[in-house]
């Protein structure tokens, strides 16, 4: 197919790493499909790096100008879009306010910058009445950030929950079915692209979290400052863990959640226990899922790659696109008020859920009635338990499922058990799906 006639799209792309290169490839592999949908050319016009010298994958159209000046982008008057794909908080908030400043719509894909300092960028987006897109910034392909703009508008958003960490799924799938320690599965996803270029943000949660701030402010309307977020990572899973948990019939999965409790905003991220008849169970490697509960709508599972250069790139295109055909003011946040209130948070230790715990004890007489004890004080009813002798040692794991117990009855239990003798630490807690 012929160039359109009508003049060109031209993008300044802000990064040339793994999505970057994901988006240069998709546009030339695609370009002709996707002049068809937005009925003009979308060109590369400049291309900001760190490095001009390093050696890259992404094959530039000549044409193209490689630099290290952000200016070079926002100053540039032929450019319309500014797409940011650099990652972190720093440079990537200049290039940004600037960029919007100087009447630039910006696509980005990245969600820690969204997370901590979205509220000033939205601001000005709107301001300026320009686009700031981020559908790649929250589980990669998956089209989770227009769903809950606009097909989901209508509904009130009774749960939201899911694996919102390739490199997290990815570990702990490899973990789980391949028997390898955390170490050697970080490295193989690291290989493979899906991790931040700080897989701490990975590991920890972080990178979740920060999705997960994302997708409150788009289903619930309400600002969750992610300081006061509860987020467990999953470096401590161990596969003596993954295999009790295997015995109870769950796997351990790094999960997202927000729900509305009574009129307040549950919401944290951890490593938690998913019964194997749950369809997040069987999401593996670094695939992502999100459940989704509409009060119109009602459950909806959304399943897709959460990770990867081409992946992403297909949901930054689909927000170039959009933002190349609009003839509008873009709708960003998906909310008419401008901050987005405060959400009214409810305090993690009041959350009431199913629980595993295990203890690490000393194999004598009267230990399992005494943690029992504390447990019956506490209010926390066991389902099952399992204890696994180890007569090399004289120490064993006692390991409990219980009924939905409040977080705070468990801490306790926790805290009461650890200061009797025969303990050995860490006691290991997961909450239960
Ligand atoms: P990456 O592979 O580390 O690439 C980053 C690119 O940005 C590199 O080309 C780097 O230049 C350039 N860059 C970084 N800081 C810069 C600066 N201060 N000035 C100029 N150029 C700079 O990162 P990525 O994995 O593609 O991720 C990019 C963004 O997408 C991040 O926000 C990330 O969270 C998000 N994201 C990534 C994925 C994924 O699967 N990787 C998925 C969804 C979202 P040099 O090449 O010269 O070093
Ligand atoms: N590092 C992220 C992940 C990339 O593993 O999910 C996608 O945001």
């Amino acid at each position: 197919m012929k160039s359109a006639g009508v003049f060109p799209l031209r993008l300044g792309l802000a990064g040339l790493g793994t999505v970057g290169a994901g988006l240069v490839r998709l546009l030339d592999q695609n370009a002709d499909w996707i002049r068809r949908r937005v009925g003009r050319d979308i060109v590369l016009k400049t291309v900001l790096v760190r490095d001009l010298a390093k050696p890259r994958d992404a094959r530039l159209d000549p044409d193209t100008v490689l630099t290290t000046r952000p200016a070079d982008l926002v100053v540039d008057p032929d450019i319309d879009i500014v797409v940011e794909l650099m990652g972190g908080t720093g440079a990537a908030f200049d290039l940004i306010h600037s960029a919007l400043a100087a009447g630039k719509h910006v696509v980005t894909a990245n969600k820690a910058l969204l997370a901590e300092r979205g509220p000033e960028l939205f601001a000005l987006a709107r301001a300026k009445g320009l686009g700031l897109s981020y559908e790649a910034s929250v589980a990669g392909a998956i089209p989770i950030v227009q769903a809950l703009k606009e097909s989901l508008a209508a509904n009130r958003i009774v749960s939201l929950l899911g694996i919102l960490n390739g490199t997290a799924n990815y570990i702990l799938t490899k973990m789980t079915g391949k028997g390898l320690d955390f170490r050697e599965a970080l490295h193989k996803a690291q290989a493979k692209g899906y991790a931040e270029a700080d897989p701490t943000l990975d590991i920890e949660g972080l990178d979740a979290a920060h999705k997960l701030v994302l997708l409150i402010r788009l289903a619930y309307g309400e600002n969750y400052p992610l300081a006061r977020l509860p987020v467990e990572g999953i470096t401590s899973v161990t596969p003596l863990d993954i295999r009790f948990a295997a015995e109870f019939g769950y796997t351990i999965k790094l999960i997202g959640q927000v729900k509305r409790v009574d009129g307040r905003l549950e919401a944290g991220v951890f490593p938690m226990l998913v019964h194997g008849d749950y369809l997040l169970a069987s999401v593996q490697g670094a695939f992502n899922a999100i459940r989704v509960e509409g009060d119109a709508s009602g459950p909806m599972l959304f399943h897709g790659k959460g990770a990867g250069g081409l992946p992403t790139a297909s949901a930054v295109m689909a927000d170039v696109m959009a933002l190349g055909r609009a003839g509008h003011c873009p709708n960003n946040t998906g909310f008419l008020e401008d901050p987005l209130p405060e959400a009214d948070i409810l305090d993690s230790d009041e959350a009431v859920c199913r629980h595993f715990i295990r203890f690490n004890v000393e194999d004598r007489a009267g230990v399992m009635a005494a943690i029992s004890r504390v447990m019956g004080e506490e209010g926390v009813s066991i389902f099952q338990a399992v204890q696994k002798g180890d007569p090399e040692t004289g120490f064993v794991p006692i390991v409990f499922l219980t009924h939905a117990a409040p977080v705070r009855a468990v801490r306790r239990v926790i805290e009461a058990v650890g200061r009797m003798s025969f303990l050995r630490p860490p006691t290991v807690h997961y909450r239960v799906l």
